[in-house]
């Protein structure tokens, strides 16, 4: 598979240095956290979507969950193997796309976290088709009643850190709530430019409903300050908990 995406191709070359950044630094405590919510039996399966370097996945496999990390990226993923390999697990490793997987096993909860594809969009991805297919790839992989743990960037920051003149320079674009922008995927690397979506809380919500999936708790969600409290209009991240409600038509589509 060659890079499909400027995300593939940002990750490919950030793997190595994925995991010095801050936010991957409370692994331990949202593992913590996402079981109490998920409320799961002793060995039940979990679908990582966006798995990246596998931080939760191996976790979650040490503590004798049975683990899929799905992820667009080669390199990324090499160091989740490397990762699982040094901690003694097993984790089910699949390369693939968000947005286009479909897997055999019905899983007992999802998680797709830290924008784990979702909000990562690639330079001609439509805004509303590319998380609602990711929702509903994740919804068709869950067994009935499943729950799924999600974080995303918040529209509300993201709307609040612009100005008109970020708009008038195709910086932030409100109307798809895209910022585009250059990052450098390593030190001394050129920038790569990117595309990332933010979402409100009902757009989320009737997304999931579109997926066949009901929300249960849309809360402040940003990496490091997991909570459940009301989501302040700053804050990076949103986090939602839902459950698979229904295989609906809309969900076939
Ligand atoms: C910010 S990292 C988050 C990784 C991990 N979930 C975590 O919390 O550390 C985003 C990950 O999403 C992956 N990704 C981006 N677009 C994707 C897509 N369409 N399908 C699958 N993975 C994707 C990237 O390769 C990267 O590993």
């Amino acid at each position: 598979m060659s890079e499909k995406t400027s995300w593939e191709r940002f990750f490919n070359a950030h793997a190595p240095d994925y995991m010095d950044n801050v936010f991957t630094k409370n692994t331990l405590r949202e593992v913590d956290f996402l079981l109490e919510e998920l409320a799961l039996q002793p060995g039940s399966s979990i679908l990582d979507v966006g798995c990246g370097t596998g931080r939760h996945s191996i976790e979650l496999a040490k503590r004798g969950y049975e683990v899929t990390g799905l992820d667009l990226s080669a390199k990324m993923l090499a160091q989740a193997e490397k990762g699982a390999k040094a901690a003694g697990v097993k984790v089910n490793w699949i390369r693939g796309d968000a947005t286009r997987f479909s897997l055999d096993e019905k899983y007992d909860a999802a998680i797709c976290l830290c924008e784990g594809s979702l909000g990562l969009l690639g330079q001609t991805d439509d805004p509303i088709d590319q998380p609602l297919a990711i929702l509903r790839n994740i919804s068709r992989s869950l067994k009935p009643q499943a729950k799924v743990l999600l974080t995303v960037l918040n529209g509300a920051a993201m709307i609040r850190k612009y100005t008109n003149d970020d708009v008038k320079e195709g910086t932030f674009d409100p109307l798809q709530m895209v910022e585009s922008t250059a990052v450098s995927p390593r030190e001394g690397l050129p920038a790569i430019a990117v595309r990332e979506r933010a979402f409100v809380p009902t757009e989320l919500t009737l997304m999931c409903r579109l997926a066949g999936m009901s929300v249960i708790s849309l809360w402040g969600g940003t990496a490091g300050n997991w909570g459940r409290r009301a989501l302040d209009l700053d804050e990076i991240e949103i986090m939602i908990v839902a459950r698979k409600t229904a295989e609906s038509a809309e969900v076939e589509r």
